[in-house]
This record gives structure tokens, sequence and C-alpha cells, in this order.
């Protein structure tokens, strides 16, 4: 059976890296590149680091670097508590030799969808900037794309960057408006999932334990993430936010959905929350349930191959060579 064409709309970001080495490593999956977003980091780190992240698992993919800033309001600043000064954790900026992509994120995902029509999914797990820009630049790309799967939004839950928003949504609430308002296949996997689906510094050890080299990393940068949450929620585990997303398009059955029409407020105090929208537009397929052990350990199961996958890719590489 072929893969499934995946690209990747990213801030990495400590979860942004553990979704990518899922994605990486999950063999029903084709990751065909990664679009970078201000966020976690500004955009020049998230694309350093996305870079970082290609190198590390031997996979030289396009990356494509996009927006430094929202659409309408003035940027947050980047969330360094969260994730650390560069990125992933404290460690120092990661060091890369490869290049991006020359071409702006919105044009690269415009080019790439219509090189492989109604065959890529698309997975926006930073704010939406990119895919807004998409939409503007290219319209009919909505009918192209296999569908777009997003970590973000806090529906019928508490937000994590104030009450009612979720931080994805809440960095460019405008963005996220355009891209609800369009008429395409879409999923969300929101706090209403997320915030049940976590794993602790064992999951991480055992990830190390058989993949020395990324789950290595991983257990490493997961230290910091761990940390963070246990200031907040005062248990030592870290949510699984954005592997979550990738983890819902390989195991779909994990979550159970149901379908709201949804909008974005863009202003106020709400501002960034997502909400059932009364207006006529297409329904975005909500994830409301999920079994978080499953996810849990399809994201244990699927890491702790990550360093078995890279060698392979060594392998393609040297008889590339
Ligand atoms: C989202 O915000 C970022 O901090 C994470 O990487 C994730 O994409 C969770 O609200
Ligand atoms: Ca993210």
């Amino acid at each position: 059976m072929s893969k499934q064409k995946l690209i990747i709309d990213t801030d990495p970001g400590i979860d942004d890296a553990m979704a990518i080495h899922y994605a990486f490593a999950h063999e029903a999956l084709d990751l065909i590149g990664l679009t970078t977003i201000f966020g976690n980091v500004f955009v020049e780190q998230a694309t350093r680091n996305a870079l970082w992240l290609t190198d590390q698992a031997s996979r030289p993919i396009p990356v494509s670097q996009g927006a430094a800033t929202p659409l309408a309001i003035t940027p947050n600043a980047p969330s360094h508590y969260v994730h650390g000064d560069e990125g992933f954790g404290d460690l120092p900026a990661m060091i890369t030799t490869r290049l991006a992509d020359p071409r702006p994120a919105h044009i690269f995902l415009a080019d790439t969808i219509r090189a492989y029509p109604g065959e890529v999914i698309l997975c926006p797990i930073g704010p939406l900037t990119n895919i807004a820009r998409l939409l503007d630049h290219d319209p009919a790309i909505a009918t192209l794309v296999k569908k777009l799967v997003i970590m973000g939004g806090a529906v019928d839950c508490a937000g994590n960057v104030s009450a009612f928003a979720e931080a994805n949504i809440w960095n460019d609430p405008h963005a996220a408006e355009r891209v609800f308002a369009a008429d395409w296949d879409m999923e969300l996997i929101g706090l209403d999932v997320t915030s049940h689906i976590s794993c602790d510094a064992d999951d991480f050890l055992s990830i190390a334990k058989e993949s020395p080299d990324i789950g290595g990393f991983l257990e490493r940068i997961s230290q910091f993430y761990i940390n963070f949450y246990h200031s907040i929620i005062g248990r030592h585990v870290c949510l699984m936010h954005d592997p979550s997303a990738v983890i819902s398009i390989t195991d779909e059955t994990a979550f159970e959905y149901e379908n709201i029409p949804l909008e974005v407020v863009c202003s106020g105090e709400r501002i960034g929350a997502t909400i059932r929208s009364q207006q006529k537009r297409r329904p975005v397929r909500v994830a409301k349930a999920v079994n978080a052990k499953q996810v849990q350990e399809i994201f244990l199961d699927i890491c702790k191959q990550s360093d078995k996958i890279k060698k392979q890719s060594d392998k393609i590489q040297a008889s590339n060579a």
C-alpha cells in the first residue's frame, strides 16, 4: 500500500519535534515537507530547528520558511518558558548546514499540493498564518488538499493561554478564522482531547533505551517540558498536543469526532476562542473524545523505532550518493 503523503506546518518547539520524529518513524507516512511558522519560537529559529530535525533523522526533505508575524494582531512573545529560549528546552541553538527551500511556505505548499492533487494531508501544529496565506494565494487549493488536520483550539474546554483560548489559535486568530471559514475537509485535534494525553519521564526513558540517538534527544528535551507542566498542573508529565494530531492521521479510531461549524473570536477578552458558528459554513470534524492510553502507547511504540528507521534512511542516502 502506498504511504500517506504528509506536510507538517510547525513551530518547533518540543512537542513539535516529537510529532515530526513520530511522522519520520511511521512506515505508513511519507513526510514530504515541513513549513515553518512563528509561535513557540521566532520563525528563523523554527526553520533552523526544522532543518536540524531533518538532519537528525537523515531525511533531507524540503523545509520552507513561513510567516514571521500574524495577519492582523501584534505578535505575542514566543513561549520560551514552555519550549526554551531556542525551542528545544535548555539545549543551545542547534547547528545545521542545510538550507531552507527558497520559496516562502505558502508558495511551497501550493506547488507541492498541486503536484499531488487529492493526495496530501496538511497538518498544521502551529499558528495558522501560512495556511490562511495559502488560501489567499490559491483559493482552489481547498479542493486539492486531501484534508487538513489541525492541532489547535479548545471547543468545549478551557484554553491554555487564557480561560478561552488555545495557543496556536490565539497567536493568529484572524488566520484561524479564515481557515475555518473555507470550504475544505478539516479535522481539529484540540485541547478537548490533547489535554488528556500525556507521557512521563519513564515513557521517554523507554524510547531513549530503544533509540538512543533520536529517542535520547526526545527524552532530553522532554525534561524541560515536563518541568513546565509540573509548574502549572502539579504532575510530572507533559501533554502530547502536536504528536496527537499526527497520531490521529495514522490511528483515527483512537478518537471520537463531532461535526461542528467553527468560528474564532478575533477581539476582546475572549480573543482566540474557538466557538460554534451560527454562520453557514462547512463543519469541522472536531475530536471530542480519545483513548488516551492507546495514543500514548502508539507514540511510544513508533518512536522506539526511530533509530532503526534512521539507519534505513542512511543506507538509502549512501546508495544515492
Ligand atoms: C500548542 O501550542 C504550542 O505550544 C505547542 O507546540 C502546540 O502546538 C498547544 O497549545
Ligand atoms: Ca506546535
